[in-house]
């Protein structure tokens, strides 16, 4: 089964990212077909400082490569190294109406937060649908926020499906990670714009402070507690096996532990799993020639298959010269 997701490189990933899209994307690298992408195309429609870019691209292969992605499993790429989604992005342009893109939750939410509203950012789910389609790809695994974008894009390669006459795209479904929402913590959805991160590839010590810093709320060490509305369990709960999370449940409610020793917990929890793959980004930082011949090699596979579906596309609307000269 053909794979595909992106993940967007404007800035360090977080726990959010982590168990919202990451962790399920290395997961299904052992049964399927998977291409992963750096969608720097997407990103420019926030980062435009082409050195800051360039960073969150390499620090991103990089992560991803630190957590155990397998180039040798995986097509794993940058965006920019595929021209031809650009090309696709226009064409799926032509068949979608405005009313479909004003309607997407991610463009109204940025908007309301005060960005400018550029052509890039309205035209962001054509971008994300030509991404998908142009590899036609049957599963999408992305985080809640994007569930929206893969339902858009089922409805663009049905536009260009009637529209056309053919059955050039495949109708892609969405599937979601281990977590719906993972809380930053301030206890909103854990996200960059909200500064409230726990990010992955930080200094032991600096994700240290941000645990501690979690917030709760002020019932007394002696009295139980609830843990289904708490950000720490929230968080022990997706780190933690069934069994710790069920006597972590029961220490909640019986009373007599503080929010402190959970805390800690956790702080060991995130040490387990990231300590190693701390370790690990560091060598590879050591040998940057790696990342880049994996990039490379990544793109050159991508795109071949990009290529294929785009003489498909071309031909289906008549922009190819073989139809145009048999007219
Ligand atoms: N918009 C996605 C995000 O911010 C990233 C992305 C770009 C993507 N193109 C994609 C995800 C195609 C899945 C499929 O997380």
């Amino acid at each position: 089964m053909r794979i595909l997701s992106g993940i967007q490189p404007s800035g360090r990933l977080h726990l959010g990212n982590y168990f919202g899209a990451l962790k399920q994307h290395i997961e299904m690298q052992e049964q399927h077909d998977c291409f992963y992408f750096i969608a720097s195309y997407h990103a420019l429609t926030t980062v435009q400082d082409p050195k800051l870019l360039q960073e969150y691209t390499r620090g991103v292969a990089l992560d991803y490569l630190a957590l155990g992605l397998d180039p040798n499993k995986v097509t794993f790429f940058r965006q920019a190294d595929v021209p031809e989604v650009c090309e696709l992005t226009w064409i799926l342009n032509c068949v979608t109406g405005t009313g479909l893109l004003e309607r997407a939750h991610a463009y109204k939410d940025k908007v309301a937060r005060g960005i400018t509203s550029s052509m890039g950012l309205f035209c962001y789910p054509v971008l994300m649908a030509a991404d998908i389609l142009i590899y036609k790809s049957q599963l999408v695994p992305v985080g809640k926020d994007q569930v929206q974008h893969v339902e858009m894009t089922q409805d663009m390669a049905g536009y260009f499906n009637t529209t056309f006459q053919c059955e050039v795209f495949v109708r892609p479904e969405a599937k979601l990670g281990q977590a719906l929402l993972v809380p930053g913590v301030d206890g909103q959805k854990m996200s960059k714009s909200y500064n409230n991160t726990v990010e992955l590839f930080a200094e032991a010590k600096q994700a240290q402070k941000a645990i501690m810093s979690i917030k709760t709320d002020s019932t007394p060490v002696e009295d139980p507690k609830d843990p289904t509305n708490d950000n720490v369990f929230a968080l022990l709960k997706l780190f933690a096996s069934p069994e710790e999370t069920a006597e972590w449940d029961a220490r909640y409610r019986k009373g007599g532990m503080g929010y402190g020793q959970a805390k800690k917990r956790l702080v060991e929890l995130f040490e387990e799993r990231f300590a190693g793959p701390r370790a690990k980004r560091a060598e590879l930082l050591a040998a940057p020639s790696y990342v880049d011949d994996v990039l490379q090699e990544g793109g050159k596979k991508a795109r071949a298959v990009a290529k294929q579906t785009m003489d498909e596309v071309r031909r289906a609307c008549g922009l190819a010269t073989s139809r145009l000269e048999s007219r």
